[in-house]
């Protein structure tokens, strides 16, 4: 146990009240009653923690002192480890240093070559807060850089920013005008032809085309390359938004991993271990039009308040450190794979292969839960995290850190395998027998009481 881990375990230096308390609280004084919506109650089972009080390694603990080996960990930004004794001694030490000034911190250059040192190319970078910050960035850069309005974005990828131009495309677009929606368009992954058909609808009308280079699924036929290259030949920014596969896939990102070369590519989440820390990256030539060196029209890149304070710099600063020092990702990828072989090994025996799948690269794993009839279902969902919760795992999905050790791994496994019992028992006699609470909901639904099975 470190210093960290003792003094966030002391609940009375938190001043904890009951749960129901702190949750009607949160529900009074929070819309959503959490501040990401992905965290919110609609989100989980009814017995899952409702308030994290601290974390430490791959572990964490709630408000009512249960421990709980987490996966995902802070929407997969934390990568290292909760309270990563480098990372977090390296902020500790800035913070006697003042955060913010009238004149940039030397943080701003030492933290800018660490981050850049990672590719072997020229580039320029400028940091902001959350990933949004570095998405709707490029965005704009891109419509400045070339002109155009219209962004073209991948329809089978789950999420790309907070902003309008691409909330405008989801069920949950409540005020979104529709001019600004339909300034996006959408193109299918592995799906060369609905990009060229996009291209062709639109010649000369695309700004920027956004995507990540993979997500659950490996691209095939040689996609990516051939996106990159409508997109030159469309005189169209091609934007990588590395936001998981960022120090995930590869130290270097999906750049390095599939050998690509992006106009711009964006950062955030694993960059900063947990803290907040987002980067925009691109080629000098386009990156400059936010600079003060030339006579074109200014464009407003980035220009945040909060963007370079400098804890976040600071802990961007160690967690690179950390990764190109430590074996962050292999371990990632060991430790996934052990847990993915555990888990496929139970669906196996327990002849449940058409009712739960365990999907992605071992360092980015999610399930996908189906009902007896085979259809995808949000009850089954919440009946698996409502068991792995009763065994000790909070796992919105199985995506690892480098903190996650065989043992966590191994404890996971066999909790796994009581849920996936119950799970079959729900098969045959209805999940409502089972489910001790209301089902989880997507996030993205236009209404909150919408019906999900
Ligand atoms: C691929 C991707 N891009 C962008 C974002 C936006 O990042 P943030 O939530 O930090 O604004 C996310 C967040 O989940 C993401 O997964």
């Amino acid at each position: 146990m470190n210093d960290n881990e003792h003094l966030c375990r002391d609940p009375n230096a938190l001043g904890l009240r009951p749960v129901d308390v702190l949750r009607q609280q949160a529900h009074r004084l929070i819309p959503g009653g959490a501040h990401t919506y992905a965290k919110g109650d609609d989100q989980f089972p009814a017995n899952a923690p409702a308030f994290i009080v601290s974390g430490c390694g791959c572990r964490v603990e709630d408000t009512e002192g249960r421990s709980f080996i987490e996966y995902g960990m802070g929407l997969r930004a934390v990568t290292l480890g909760h309270a990563f004794p480098a990372v977090t001694e390296a902020v500790a030490r800035t913070l006697h240093l003042g955060c913010n000034f009238s004149r940039p911190s030397i943080w701003e250059v030492s933290c800018a070559e660490q981050v850049l040192s990672l590719w072997n190319e020229p580039l320029m970078v400028k940091f902001g807060k959350n990933g949004s910050d570095a998405t709707s960035a490029a965005v704009r850069l891109a419509r400045a850089y070339t002109g155009r309005d219209l962004i073209a974005c991948c329809s089978d990828q789950p999420f790309y920013s907070v902003d309008d131009w691409f909330i405008g495309l989801t069920p949950m677009n409540a005020g979104i005008p529709p001019a600004i929606r339909n300034l996006t368009k959408t193109f299918r992954y592995n799906d060369i032809a609905s990009v060229e058909s996009l291209f062709q609808t639109h010649s000369g009308e695309i700004a920027a085309l956004i995507m990540e280079a993979s997500t659950y699924s490996e691209p095939q036929d040689d996609f990516l390359n051939r996106v990159a290259d409508l997109c030159h030949r469309a005189g169209t920014l091609f934007i990588l938004d590395e936001m998981i596969t960022g120090f995930r896939w590869h130290l270097g990102g999906a750049r390095a991993e599939y050998n690509l070369q992006p106009d711009l590519a964006t950062y955030g989440k694993a960059l900063g271990n947990g803290f907040s820390v987002s980067a925009l990256v691109g080629r000098p030539e386009i990156m400059r039009l936010g600079g003060l060196e030339h006579h074109e029209p200014r464009v407003f890149l980035m220009s945040y308040t909060h963007g370079a304070e400098l804890c976040g710099l600071a802990a961007a600063h160690a967690t690179v450190a950390a990764y190109k020092t430590l074996p962050v990702i292999d371990t990632m990828y060991r430790q996934g794979q052990r847990l993915k072989e555990g888990i496929e090994k139970i669906v196996q025996d327990r002849g449940l292969q058409s009712h739960f799948q365990i999907m992605g690269r071992p360092c980015n794993l999610v399930f996908a839960a189906y009902d007896a009839r085979g259809q995808r279902s949000q009850a089954f969902r919440t009946l698996f995290l409502q068991e792995l919760v009763r065994g000790g795992v909070l796992g919105p999905s199985f995506v690892v850190s480098y903190s996650h050790d065989n043992d966590a791994v191994d404890h996971t496994i066999a909790v796994v395998g009581r849920a996936l019992d119950v799970y079959g028992n729900a098969l045959r006699d209805g999940v409502d027998r089972y489910l001790e609470g209301p089902v989880s909901k997507p996030v993205f639904r236009r209404f909150n009481h919408e019906e999900f099975s």
